[in-house]
């Protein structure tokens, strides 16, 4: 098996096979323990989320790669796709579990997703948040109504005094990921993707709980089982890739991360999406720190978009497999999956890239020579 950093690949799938100290995987759909409802998904969350654009990435087409589009879950409703997956949860609760109200746990997209469907449908939302927390994500969760909990150091911390909070209330835990519910909401990503790009050959999906890339998969590989699953994980956020490589849920020490969205581990107890992904996904890519900082900057600096570090994790990978030209027949869909990061954070980030031009950018190798970092005076 292959492993690699800042855009290789590990793990061409071969149905059956193992690597060692794995499970067999890439059974497909027929290897999972449940079913998922996607169709009805959509029609539950139709009036609350947007259908994102799509847009077509020129700048990097060329024969050897074919055609890019970005699907910008950025522009979704509260600025990232979990709104689909909250609401596909937050409907199927029943009256009295409404009243009793929700908890949540969150680094910022799941917490500001929940506070705004709980608002929408009447429910009481409480939400713990790491007190490292994105102060533009915090403040949108209280904007929109929710109580919000400063607590632990780090994800997994603010999630145990979530579910200890939860269970002393009889509150229902709107879990961000390893939910039928929540996988099968961001899921509705993949209908989208199979009606708008009729060769869509190849998706690339930022991974971090697994339940995106999960949903997503589970669309394509029940209609689609030739498209090829791509998961990017950031090198600093990479719980799923070492919970896969072990074959059952692992933790590890939580690093700091542009892509502070993606931290966080998969859960001791994780149900559903571990097996998602490990049967679904065709292969996986890791992200450095420098490649995620420098698609955020190509995002704006070519697009005009805003996008924050966990929202940009498969734009990196993409950028960099375009920048090696390598090989591939049909087009590839990018998930650009958040736009929630503090000005702050952004212009630090923006300022250390000179603009691009997009002569520079199709020669891109790695990074993308229009984004080398700028270089410092003095
Ligand atoms: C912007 C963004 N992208 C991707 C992800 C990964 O989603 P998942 O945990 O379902 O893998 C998250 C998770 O919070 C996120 O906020």
């Amino acid at each position: 098996m292959e492993e690699g950093h800042n855009g290789a690949t590990w793990g061409p799938r071969r149905p059956g096979t193992r690597g060692k100290g794995e499970r067999a995987r890439g059974q497909g759909l027929q290897a999972l323990s449940f079913r998922l409802d996607l169709v009805e998904a959509r029609r539950t969350i139709a009036p609350f989320v947007r259908r994102t654009p799509l847009v077509r990435m020129r700048e990097l087409d060329s024969a050897a790669v074919g055609a890019i589009y970005l699907k910008l879950e950025s522009l979704q409703v509260t600025g990232s796709f979990k709104i689909r997956g909250a609401a596909n949860r937050l409907a199927a609760l029943r009256a009295e579990e409404r009243s009793r109200g929700v908890v949540a746990c969150s680094s910022g997209n799941h917490g500001k997703a929940v506070a705004h469907m709980a608002a929408l449908l009447g429910i009481p939302a409480t939400i713990f948040v790491p007190r490292w927390v994105d102060p533009t994500k915090q403040s949108a969760m209280e904007t929109a109504g929710a109580q919000v909990v400063l607590a632990g150091d780090t994800y997994d911390e603010a999630e145990a005094q979530a579910l200890d909070w939860a269970l002393a209330r009889g509150m229902t835990f709107v879990q961000p990921f390893d939910d039928p519910w929540v996988v099968a909401g961001q899921g509705t990503i993949g209908l989208e993707l199979l009606e708008d790009i009729p060769d869509l050959s190849r998706v690339l999906i930022p991974l971090s709980g697994g339940g995106l890339a999960g949903g997503i998969a589970y669309a394509l590989k029940e209609r689609r089982p030739e498209v090829e699953v791509v998961a990017v994980s950031a090198e600093r956020a990479r719980a799923m890739v070492e919970s896969l490589r072990a074959g059952a849920p692992v933790e590890i020490p939580e690093e700091e991360t542009l892509a502070e969205a993606l931290s966080g581990g998969i859960g001791r107890e994780n149900r559903y999406t571990l097996a998602l992904i490990r049967e679904l996904v065709d292969r996986h890519s890791l992200v450095s720190e420098e490649a995620i900082a420098a698609a955020m900057a190509y995002a704006f600096h070519e697009l005009h978009l805003v996008v924050e570090g966990g929202g940009a994790v498969a734009l990196a990978a993409a950028l960099l497999e375009a920048g090696r030209g390598q090989p591939r027949g049909g087009s590839t869909a990018v998930l650009v999956s958040g736009g929630n990061v503090s000005m702050a954070r952004w212009v630090e980030v923006l300022g250390r890239y000179d603009p691009p031009g997009p002569a520079r950018i199709r020669q891109a190798s790695h990074p993308p020579p229009a984004l080398r970092p700028r270089r410092r005076r003095g």
